[in-house]
């Protein structure tokens, strides 16, 4: 059975290989496995999250580069309009609408024990956390739930946040389902996460997970001289027996057995495996950054397919939440 598959981007900044290997990787994957090309029973949703980075980026220029960006890596790294659904979160209100709904079934220290939360609480207090920081849960499981979602390919990080959008499911089916029949009671679909367990965290350049906070990334678009820049940069260690963070970042490019040969051989000589993890770096990303640079050239195409997206997913969201308004009596 064809399953439906959701994920999303936040339009915060370039991507980085992490973001790539960590989650996008698979949406082109699972897009592209599908063997129905009509899609009749099961459709792939691809959402910038602009909403959600507005927690962050609060400048109107910034927004709209920043989105337009993640639209144009999404065509770069093979998602296809003609078998995927693109769309901006900001296009379909009906995200933001269920979002209060939710609000009204869920408790504060539920929202509080996300992890999300507990980080920014640690990093700058509760005083200067916004409300949507702490509502990012709730909205991020209205853009799941919308579309009966089965499957949502996301990074590690985010394994917490589709749990909420399962208790917040089963929440409202509880409440709101009807009590009479099961069937009719299901309203909304539980979600599973999908993250790949070998690269659960991908490792930056000083061994930490890769992460813009962290300043360790490698961009995926960079250019040859940022990836030899970024890539001599690799913190190594001299006591392992392989330069490690070198090797745990080389392993996305070769399988281990051939990486053992080629660190086997040039043990010792730390220069040498960084070059050729910098050619390998420089054969992965080089495409990638020509398509992008092709797609940036005909902005017209990239809004037709956002304008296209946004109708297609209108059309399945008005739906649920008419269903939603009548299971909670406002219609
Ligand atoms: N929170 C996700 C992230 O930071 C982005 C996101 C927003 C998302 N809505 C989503 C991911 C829905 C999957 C499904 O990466």
């Amino acid at each position: 059975m064809q399953k439906t598959i959701f994920s999303g981007v936040k339009p915060t900044g370039k991507p980085h290989i992490g973001n790539y290997f960590g989650a996008m990787k698979q949406f082109v994957a699972l897009q592209n496995g599908r063997s129905d090309p009509d899609a009749s029973a099961g459709v792939n949703y691809f959402m910038i999250a602009d909403y959600h980075a507005l927690n962050l980026i609060q400048n109107a220029k910034e927004m709209r580069e920043l989105s337009l960006d993640v639209a144009i890596d999404f065509l770069a790294i093979g998602l296809d309009p003609k078998k995927s659904i693109i769309f901006k979160q900001s296009d379909v209100p009906e995200h933001t609408e269920l979002t209060w709904i939710f609000d009204t079934i869920t408790t504060v220290p539920y929202l509080k024990r996300a992890h999300a939360y507990k980080d920014a609480l640690a990093k700058s207090g509760e005083e200067s956390i916004n409300v949507g920081t702490f509502n990012y849960p709730m909205l991020m499981a209205s853009d799941i739930l919308l579309y009966d979602t089965d499957i949502v390919p996301v990074g590690q990080d985010q394994k917490q946040h589709i749990e909420s959008a399962r208790d917040t499911a089963e929440k409202f089916n509880r409440i709101f389902g009807g009590s009479t029949s099961l069937t009719t009671g299901e309203i909304f679909k539980l979600p599973e996460a999908y993250i790949l367990k070998d690269v659960e965290t991908v490792p930056g350049t000083d061994g930490r997970k890769m992460s813009k906070s962290y300043d360790n990334t490698i961009s995926l678009f960079a250019s040859d001289d940022e990836i030899e820049k970024a890539v001599m940069s690799i913190v190594t260690d001299s006591k392992a027996k392989y330069p490690e963070n070198v090797f745990y970042i080389h392993k996305l490019f070769r399988p281990t057995k051939e990486l053992d040969k080629i660190y086997e051989e040039n043990k010792g000589k730390y220069k040498v495996v960084k070059e050729i993890l910098i050619e390998d770096l420089k054969n992965f990303i080089r495409p990638l950054r020509e398509r992008k640079g092709e797609i940036a050239k005909d902005l017209g195409y990239v809004n037709k397919v956002l304008e296209e997206g946004k109708e297609k997913a209108k059309l399945v969201a008005s739906k649920k939440m008419r269903q939603v308004k009548k299971a909670i009596g406002v219609i």
